[in-house]
């Protein structure tokens, strides 16, 4: 639960009430807590403190200006998979010396705009990207620096949807096959290889993987070596799990006991790329129930927030744990499991104005029936919550308030009709 909790049957994020953040703010609105985003940036740091980490806040997890602020202000660089992504990095003050970019798919326009940038590191993907990342590099009179992401070739961990290093995907580049493209590197005016990089896959809930991988990495690291890279860097990537169910998640501490002998091994400087175990369980999706419905022997609710502003279970069936804001008395204020029956409840289904049956943000969830106009929590939705939101059926995006103790604040106003057509030209 972090810093949201109930107290006398309210929501609360940190000291304040959710409903007044609803009042003021309208819904649907994430609401975020700065305490909870600040304390798992430092359980990542403090976990691996030993090997002093440059640590690359992920911000596809969400890129709002205001939590990258927060991250950079705390110690953070960023992790950045597109050009759009470096301009939040860098306008949030991001040390470019802690900014690695990522991506399967960089533009030349992009790649110069990281080389101008003097960011940390290019995790590059392919044969073919490096070699015009060296040319682009190179006609600019600089050398890239160069993590060669490689696809470790793991079992399957998570959903097949963000799992990044089983055979096959299109992330990195193959295990058997890269001691080979980082040959025809050596020399090259325009490159200079200096990291390994792995991004496993997100979430992960368990340590395992990581120790594999790191094992896999500390031997490529020496073959890289032997063939004359000055390898400075061993990039684990992200991944790290978190609860989403129930406690589920395993501590920042036991993804060190893996990852940490591979650093000392090879004497690297490590880099992380966490976004989700950072903002995940710091956000909460807050909507308004407009109506409530029966069919087909089924109950829905319907609310003011929808699959364009929480995409995740309806892409990959996710589970995101929902309850009243104000749970009426009778039912638990806050239940140890979601998936259990819980007294008082009635199954239903959390679904959205999309005119989609695939709109939906729970499925047949025991909940305690709710009238129009109650306030509903989603919880965890603060990682890849309003970073994959649209505007779908011309909905607009949501608010974004960030609490602070007792304080909040705006840090994305809602969008107006306005906003969405402001793009469109010659009409
Ligand atoms: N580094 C790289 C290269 C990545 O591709 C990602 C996530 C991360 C770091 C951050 O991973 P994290 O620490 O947040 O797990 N939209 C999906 C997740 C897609 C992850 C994409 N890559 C979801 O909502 O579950």
């Amino acid at each position: 639960m972090d810093h949201f909790q109930y107290r006398d049957r309210t929501l609360f994020c940190e000291d304040v009430p959710v409903p007044e953040i609803a009042a003021e703010f309208g819904t649907p609105v994430f609401v975020y807590s700065k305490a909870t985003l600040v304390h798992h940036l430092k359980s990542i740091q403090d976990a691996f403190a030993e090997a002093r980490p440059v640590i690359a806040y992920s911000v596809k997890t969400n890129g709002n200006l205001s939590i990258c602020k927060l991250m950079a202000e705390y110690g953070s660089g960023f992790d950045v998979t597109s050009g759009g992504e470096l301009y939040r990095a860098l306008k949030a003050g991001g040390p470019n010396a802690k900014t690695v970019f990522a991506g399967v798919g960089k533009s030349e326009a992009e790649m110069r705009y990281g080389l101008q940038s003097n960011v940390m590191l290019f995790n590059v993907e392919s044969e073919e990207e490096l070699f015009e990342l060296g040319r682009v590099a190179a006609s600019m009179g600089r050398k890239a620096p160069v993590a060669l992401r490689v696809n470790p070739d793991l079992p399957p961990k998570t959903h097949a949807k963000t799992d990044t290093s089983v055979k096959g995907v299109k992330f990195g580049l193959d295990i058997e096959g890269v001691l080979d493209v980082s040959a025809k590197a050596v020399g090259h005016p325009g490159l200079a290889i200096v990291g390994l990089h792995l991004h496993l896959g997100s979430p992960i809930l368990k340590s395992e993987p990581y120790a594999a991988g790191a094992a896999k990495a500390v031997q490529l690291i020496e073959a890289f070596r032997k063939q004359g890279h000055d390898i400075r860097y061993l990039n684990m990537g992200g991944g790290f799990g978190i609860h989403y169910r129930k406690q589920e998640a395993l501590p920042a501490t036991a993804f060190a006991e893996v990852i940490l002998p591979a650093v000392r091994a090879t004497g690297c400087q490590l880099v992380l790329e966490p976004g989700r175990f950072i903002v995940g369980n710091a956000g909460v999706l807050v909507s308004r129930v407009l109506f409530n419905k029966d069919t087909g022997g089924k109950h829905y609710v319907i609310q003011d927030a929808a699959m364009n502003d929480l995409v995740r279970p309806t892409l990959y069936d996710s589970f995101h744990r929902v309850w009243p804001v104000n749970p009426a008395a009778g039912v638990p204020e806050y239940p140890d499991d979601f998936e259990a029956a819980i007294p008082g409840t009635v199954v239903q289904d959390v679904v959205g104005p999309v005119c989609e049956s695939g709109d939906y943000l729970a499925k047949a969830r025991h909940l305690p029936l709710m009238a129009r106009g109650d306030l509903v929590a989603v919880f965890s939705a603060g990682a890849y919550g309003m970073s994959m939101s649209s505007n779908y059926n011309s909905r607009c995006r949501a608010a974004e308030v960030l609490v602070d103790g007792t304080s909040c604040r705006l840090i994305r106003r809602r969008e107006l009709y306005e906003d969405l057509v402001a793009a469109e030209v010659d009409c």
